[in-house]
């Protein structure tokens, strides 16, 4: 069977990662997490006073883009790649309630997806890659031969989130975490520039009732189909 592009996108907390990271093992191909080089952006921003809970100093962060180096490194013991901002290991510091609050401005800024946009591009040029975002079926694989995108109620998401968080040991309420992710969905659908919505030819796949094994196995079927 030969290599292909698979896209994943979807509202936040839809389990985006967990299957894009099941079939990228299956399949022996590359998983890229594109929300995390939104993250790490965000973090710079934060770490670099660009923004903060009353301020968004777009200009500043526009200019020190050249100076935002993203890369990713498989960490073998974990099984995935994790993300590193200017040579530093930020996979933890970009998970926080904090930078989920306020990734989707950044993440707003045309000239931050310009950067994130090639840089995606230039990792999926030889296929055998899966990547999971907002924008991968619409934008930047638009080419993709499998397009997947993800749905389930803002409750069970913000579950999930909410239980990921607990599970990292960070004290945040159940409300807030459904609240950002209610928030993070607005802004994403809304923005002017690459707007979450369904890719021509992508195929729906609402999660609330599946297992993962299910969801698993109906994309893998899909994944036969086309190459
Ligand atoms: O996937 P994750 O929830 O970590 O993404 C964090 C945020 O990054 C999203 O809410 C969205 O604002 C932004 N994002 C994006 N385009 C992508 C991936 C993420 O705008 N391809």
């Amino acid at each position: 069977s030969k290599k292909i592009t698979i896209a994943i996108d979807g509202f936040s907390s839809t389990g985006k990662s967990t299957l894009a990271k099941q079939l990228a093992k299956h399949l022996g191909y590359v998983y890229v997490d594109s929300g995390a080089m939104y993250r790490a952006v965000t973090y710079f921003a934060m770490q670099n006073g660009c923004v903060g809970p009353d301020f968004f100093d777009k200009q500043t962060l526009i200019n020190s883009l050249p100076f935002i180096k993203l890369h990713f490194e498989f960490n073998p013991d974990l099984g995935f790649a994790e993300m590193y901002l200017n040579g530093e290991n930020v996979e933890a510091a970009i998970r926080t309630i904090e930078v989920s609050g306020y990734v989707s401005k950044i993440a707003e800024v045309s000239e931050v997806r310009a950067k994130l946009v090639e840089q995606q591009q230039e990792m999926g040029k030889d296929k055998g890659i899966v990547m999971d975002g907002r924008d991968i079926g619409t934008v930047v694989f638009p080419d993709a031969e499998l397009k997947v995108f993800m749905t389930a109620s803002p409750e069970t998401r913000a579950r999930r989130r909410y239980d990921e968080l607990q599970a990292k040991g960070q004290e945040v309420s159940f409300e807030a975490v459904l609240k950002n992710v209610v928030e993070r969905d607005h802004i994403d659908t809304h923005r002017e520039d690459s707007p979450l919505v369904m890719a021509d030819g992508a195929i729906e796949i609402d999660n609330s009732a599946l297992t993962r094994e299910e969801q698993f196995d109906a994309v893998l079927a899909l994944v036969d189909q086309v190459s």
